[in-house]
């Protein structure tokens, strides 16, 4: 029976504890005993809401200092006993930075060999959600939204100035935990888990999502393409229906672009789920049509037929004058789709609501498809797709709302208020007063 330490490494808002997650989801699954060490979880309960505080993560803080050590080495030892109880893989989730925290674990952890796990991502928009979602956490609640974000940022500067990369420092993998890449490995010593666990850090991870279109707009009826137009009244009913199909359920978080379609779509339903955090991002905003914006295909064809038949002859690679096109919107769009399951930190049952084209490239990421027919996917307005892809499990639905108000009923509808626009941060809380 093979053991292991596994000891996280990371600034904080990285994607640790989600990538801990992960590992342990997998290997448990599979049948091998696996246990997390959270020097986070074991300081809340220990210290309370006083070491949320920044001071007691300030560099000279020496009492901070030593309780902060005293907790990674109860954790250390409390590994220890587990795996010499019969535990498989222990894992060590916390910053671990200082090159002297990794001297002081691995002089302790000396019964079985250690992996270090370096979680990168420098994506400044993400950091800044990060933080965002961890201001949400109870150990801040004592603090206004602001005082906590600013408190977190200050916490990531102190732990800056002691950082230094585990590489060099025995087996080591430097991961991208936006993109699911090993940027770097070094294994001078057999690690046992290895194959599977590189499997694990390089694979895409969607417990539950729910892929929905934006409901009918005023330029869907007029054939015309891009713009920033309204709900019809059927749309305004598509979003009522998609809020009572998810009626009761725990919708941690909704994705949109900033296009109001696709949030006019989405506010009966936060409305509904008044926990839900919202989250709109650019790069779920729907294919630029560039020169072309606005006009409706007939007048493209009529008036641009160049670039309507370029169009026909290759839909995916053809791009619009001055915006884009599927192969060239495919990097930001698979962006937004990364950046949406790392904010939602692994949760299940998040709702992405998108657009035509938007939608078929995040379907081209889970469909075998010729790129060519990618264009051509079936992306209807009252119906969204439930997709779940881990290393279990992949499967792939579309399912009907259960209930589609007529036109005349839907003109009953007034449109559900937009949340204001939360500006450069893109998370918003909505249980907020
Ligand atoms: O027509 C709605 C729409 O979302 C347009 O804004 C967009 O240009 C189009 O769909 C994308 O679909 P297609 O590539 O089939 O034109």
């Amino acid at each position: 029976m093979s053991a292991l330490y596994i000891i996280m490494v990371g600034l904080p808002a990285r994607g640790k504890s989600i990538l801990t997650l992960r590992i342990s989801e997998v290997l448990e699954a599979e049948g091998v005993r696996v246990r997390v060490f959270n020097n986070g979880h074991l300081r809340r309960a220990r210290l309370g809401p006083a070491s949320s505080l920044p001071d007691f993560y300030h560099p000279e803080n020496e009492d901070g200092r030593v309780q902060r050590e005293r907790l990674a080495l109860i954790n250390a030892r409390e590994a220890r006993a587990w795996l010499g109880a019969g535990g498989q893989v222990a894992i060590l989730d916390a910053t671990n930075g200082s090159a002297s925290r990794r001297a002081l674990l691995a002089s302790l952890l000396t019964d079985a060999p250690i992996l270090y796990v370096e979680c990168v991502n420098d994506d400044p928009d993400l950091i800044a959600a990060g933080v965002q979602r961890k201001a949400l956490l109870p150990e801040f609640s004592h603090l206004s939204r602001e005082e906590a974000v600013a408190g977190f940022m200050e916490r990531i500067g102190y732990y800056e100035r002691i950082y230094s990369s585990p590489r060099g420092e025995g087996c080591y993998v430097r991961v991208d935990t936006l993109h699911n890449t090993v940027l770097e490995e070094k294994m001078p010593c057999r690690i046992p888990y290895y194959l599977r666990l590189r499997d694990i850090l390089t694979s895409g991870w969607v417990r539950e999502l729910f892929l929905v279109r934006h409901g009918q707009s005023v330029f869907n009826v007029q054939g015309r393409i891009g713009g920033d137009s309204p709900l019809t009244a059927l749309g305004r009913a598509q979003a009522r229906a998609l809020a009572r199909e998810f009626g009761g359920r725990d919708i941690p978080y909704v994705f949109t672009s900033r296009r109001l379609r696709s949030q006019q779509t989405a506010a009966p339903l936060l409305a509904e789920n008044p926990g839900a955090v919202l989250v709109r991002l650019d790069e779920l905003d729907e294919i630029d049509a560039g020169s072309c914006d606005s006009m409706a295909y007939e007048e493209i064809r009529r008036d641009l037929p160049r670039e309507y038949n370029a169009r026909a002859r290759d839909k995916y690679h053809y791009r619009y004058p001055r915006g884009e096109g599927y192969s060239s919107m495919r990097e930001r769009v698979e962006r937004g789709f990364l950046k949406a399951l790392f904010l939602s930190g692994g949760q299940p049952g998040i709702v992405l609501i998108g657009h035509q084209a938007v939608n078929r490239m995040i379907l081209s990421l889970f469909l075998y498809r010729r790129t060519e027919d990618v264009p051509y996917i079936y992306i209807p307005q009252d119906q969204y797709f439930r997709i779940v892809a881990t290393c279990r499990q992949k499967s792939m639905e579309l399912i009907p709302f259960r209930h589609i108000p007529d036109e005349g009923e839907a003109a009953a509808f007034e449109a559900a208020p937009v949340p204001d626009d939360p500006g450069r941060g893109i998370l918003r809380n909505r249980t907020e007063p």
